[in-house]
């Protein structure tokens, strides 16, 4: 297995992956060329999924994360998330569809905590849930700990 920067001829490729699982908010080459677009394959080169992350303000935000149908169930989404998390930044962010109950819990197990629920987030109209995880090193993680909600 290897994780690499996507090349461009490939971004067509992830957008039709993506296409085959979401119905609306697809990826666009601009994302892919503009984003932190990493590609996870196996050692016959198939690309077996992808994720994009971009940098802002003091969070790695993930855009999107997919592993392809066939691939799916054998922990290799562990690798592209612990790929994404190896990125530094203050947190890590990113927004889930609040019925997608695979990923939400995939990202509860790298302590990710649900923030707040985000109605008609999509442009399908469906809604989403923000999670952030703190970084150990973030002043204000043991503030965030102490917190309930
Ligand atoms: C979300 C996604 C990337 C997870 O990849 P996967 O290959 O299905 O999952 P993995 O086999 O790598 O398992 C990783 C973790 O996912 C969760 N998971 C996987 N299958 C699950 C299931 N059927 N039910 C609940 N949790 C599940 C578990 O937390 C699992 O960890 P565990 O094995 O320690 O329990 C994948 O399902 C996918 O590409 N879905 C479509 C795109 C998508 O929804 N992306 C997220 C956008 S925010």
């Amino acid at each position: 297995m290897i994780i690499r920067k996507a090349i461009s001829y490939e971004y067509p490729i992830l957008i039709e992956n993506e296409s085959r699982v979401f119905d609306s908010d697809i990826i666009t080459k601009e994302d892919c060329r503009n984003f932190n677009t990493y590609v996870l394959d196996d050692e016959e080169g198939n690309i077996l999924g992808h994720y994009i992350s971009y940098i802002e303000e003091n969070s790695s935000y993930l855009f999107t994360i997919l592993i392809n149908g066939s691939y799916r169930g054998k922990g290799f989404s562990n690798l592209l998330l612990e790929h994404y998390l190896t990125q530094e930044s203050l947190n890590h962010t990113l927004h889930v569809n609040i019925d997608n109950y695979v990923a939400i819990h995939l990202y509860e197990s790298y302590d990710f905590r649900q923030i707040n629920i985000i109605r008609h987030f999509y442009e399908n109209g469906e809604d989403a849930i923000f999670m952030r995880r703190e970084n150990e090193n973030n002043p204000e993680a043991n503030l965030w700990r102490s917190r309930k909600f």
